[in-house]
């Protein structure tokens, strides 16, 4: 847990112009600020940044949010993750709600005091961070000390510089050798530390030793840029050839990407990324000149690193070894693409001749050689129909039943309509069914043609209750005028009274709530209500509110036209009910409302 007011201080410290400029270019645009947005891909800019708001919002997507809320989705991280992210750069300490109640702050030394001696306390992932980064400059010197090290580097064609880059350093021999770079710790915070961290393992009779030994290192880095793990080889022959960290309260394989923090200017620039299998092919593709490769971490690509990485590119290419490992992996990561392909994004595989890797391709034939190979991926629908036909005869009509029976649960997963409609289309080329008797087979809904982005219908009139919501997310101090009989039922308007109810509590609760801010607080507030559509939305329309609009008034008038919609509201009720069931109160009631 967070608390509001911590959110509300890191809000107010941060701008979240700064924030998004890190990663987007922004121009000006009269009061506010515009790109083309980085959560979809588009020509002309509607993405649209307001510094008085501290918000900031496509018009294209209906991507929104503060600067909590971009940090989150563009750097693909949970909300506290970007707390501490925003946090740190602005030089604020996230206060630890303790376990203890003791209030500590959660600075590395912090926590390593308050752990002495508690044997199998968690460390927190601040301390565990701090602990890589020291292991990686201690594993960076040794790489220096050790000619063997060197020379395995050299003899594999790397450089000084390409392996200074990648922060690669070397594991000395010997089974005790992390004590070095942590002096002055007390040996047991020391060993949890280094245990939780992965580096140390805990033997059977409770004896702790180095976990990577003779290695050369491979340090990972997450996109917040902090190293979370190490891939570690052994120099000549032995097994494992690779020995990957555990999983840590910082590290899981299944999400990170070797590379990734470091390519992202470079997919950015190239408008691809390159996934290949190895740590070594990224390296090499990189030292010669290609630069935007990530890498697998020993594990099967999962929908979690396509969906990372369809949020920094439009086109991925996976590039695998062309043996039956290669193609099974390929097939894997074709399977889990489908669900997450959007329409314009593109997937696509390279499989390289028998017996090259990329590290060893691009050794062989070049820079140039490669970035040919790259013009001519196989698209995932030829490669999906290309490994279907494949498995079965064509040629028979039980071979293309088969085809359109094995295509049935992958096509079942795409759900970007255009992909679907292309993959049909070709399904009923191979098999020879008709779209029609295609679509009995597969019981998918029928797409008819590429789908058109929908018409902006036209505008409805906002209700007074949306208006009301965005006066009151604009400048939260109307509260005090609202007249709080009008949050009673309404079965035409269900939702937006209970959106509004839910505000006015909060608002309630919010008292000090200024204007500017309080739209940030109440995004994170509502970001898994059921009205957060509808809040976000009431926002969005004050992106262009400014300093003429006559709040009072338009205040008075919402609240006029909704004292309005009520009366005629009740007065149909009574109407509809025949004049004799009418209670007297209701008969007065009616003749008091009839009156203009
Ligand atoms: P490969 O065995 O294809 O090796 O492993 P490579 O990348 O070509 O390695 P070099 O060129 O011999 O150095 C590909 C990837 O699979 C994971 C590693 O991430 C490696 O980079 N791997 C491999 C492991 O995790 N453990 C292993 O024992 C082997
Ligand atoms: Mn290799």
């Amino acid at each position: 847990m967070i608390s509001q007011s911590f959110i509300q201080e890191l809000l107010d410290r941060t701008d979240i112009v700064d924030v998004i400029e890190r990663d987007v270019p922004l121009r000006r645009a009269g009061a506010n600020y515009s790109a083309c947005c980085p959560f979809h891909s588009e020509k002309t800019p509607s993405f649209t940044v307001s510094p008085t708001k501290q918000f900031y919002h496509c018009f294209g997507c209906g991507a929104h949010g503060n600067a909590i809320g971009f940090v989150m989705e563009y750097g693909g991280m949970h909300f506290v993750e970007a707390v501490n992210e925003l946090a740190a750069r602005v030089g604020l300490q996230v206060p630890v709600q303790a376990e203890t109640g003791s209030g500590q702050s959660d600075s590395a030394r912090a926590k390593l005091q308050r752990t002495e001696g508690i044997e199998g306390t968690e460390h927190s992932p601040g301390a565990l961070l701090e602990v890589m980064k020291v292991a990686a400059r201690f594993y960076r010197e040794q790489l220096k000390l050790s000619k063997n090290a060197i020379d395995y580097l050299k003899q594999r064609g790397l450089t000084g510089a390409t392996a200074a880059r990648f922060g690669i350093g070397y594991a000395p021999a010997g089974w005790q050798n992390l004590h070095t770079p942590f002096p002055g710790q007390p040996e047991n915070v020391r060993k949890r530390l280094l245990i939780q961290a992965g580096l140390m393992v805990e033997g059977d009779g409770g004896k702790c030793y180095d976990r990577f030994r003779d290695r050369i290192m491979f340090p990972i880095v997450n996109l917040k840029g902090m190293i979370v793990g190490f891939g570690g080889r052994v120099l000549e022959k032995g097994e494992p050839k690779y020995l990957n960290s555990p999983e840590t309260p910082l590290f899981q394989k299944g999400r990170e990407l070797y590379n990734l923090f470091g390519a992202r200017r470079a997919i950015r620039e190239a408008g691809k990324v390159i996934v290949v299998e190895g740590y070594m092919d990224v390296v090499a593709l990189s030292q010669h000149g290609i630069e935007y490769a990530v890498a697998t971490l020993g594990t099967a690509t999962t929908p979690y690193h396509i969906q990372k990485l369809l949020r920094q590119t439009d086109n991925i290419v996976f590039c695998f070894d062309a043996d039956s490992a290669g193609k099974k992996a390929a097939w894997r990561a074709l399977e889990d693409s489908l669900a997450q392909l959007a329409d314009g994004k593109s997937i696509s595989f390279l499989f390289l001749p028998e017996g090259e890797d990329p590290d060893s391709y691009i050794r062989n034939h070049g820079r140039s050689a490669f970035e040919k190979l790259l013009e001519q991926t196989l698209p995932l629908s030829v490669f999906l129909f290309r490994e279907l036909s494949a498995r079965t005869d064509l040629k028979s009509s039980e071979g293309r039943a088969k085809l359109v029976q094995d295509a049935k649960p992958l096509l079942a997963r795409i759900a970007a309509p255009g992909l679907a409609l292309m993959l049909g289309k070709r399904l009923t080329e191979l098999s020879g069914l008709s779209e029609a008797e295609l679509e009995g087979i597969l019981k998918i809904r029928r797409v008819t043609a590429f789908p058109v982005r929908e018409k902006p219908s036209r505008p409805k009139p906002v209700s007074p209750y949306e208006w009301l919501l965005q006066i009151l997310l604009y400048h939260p101090a109307y509260i005090q005028k609202l007249d709080r009989e009008l949050l009673a039922y309404d079965q035409e308007y269900e939702k937006e009274v209970a959106a509004l109810v839910a505000l006015v509590e909060f608002i309630d609760a919010h008292p000090h709530m200024g204007e500017g801010t309080s739209i940030p607080l109440m995004t994170i507030h509502f970001r898994d209500s059921p009205y957060r559509a509808l809040l976000e939305q009431a926002a969005s329309k004050t992106l262009g509110w400014d300093g003429e609009i006559d709040l009072e008034a338009e205040f008075a008038g919402a609240m006029a036209r909704l004292h309005e919609m009520k009366r005629k509201q009740r007065m149909a009720v009574l109407h509809n009910k025949s004049l004799s069931t009418l209670t007297p109160e209701e008969r007065q009631e009616l003749q008091r409302m009839a009156m203009p």
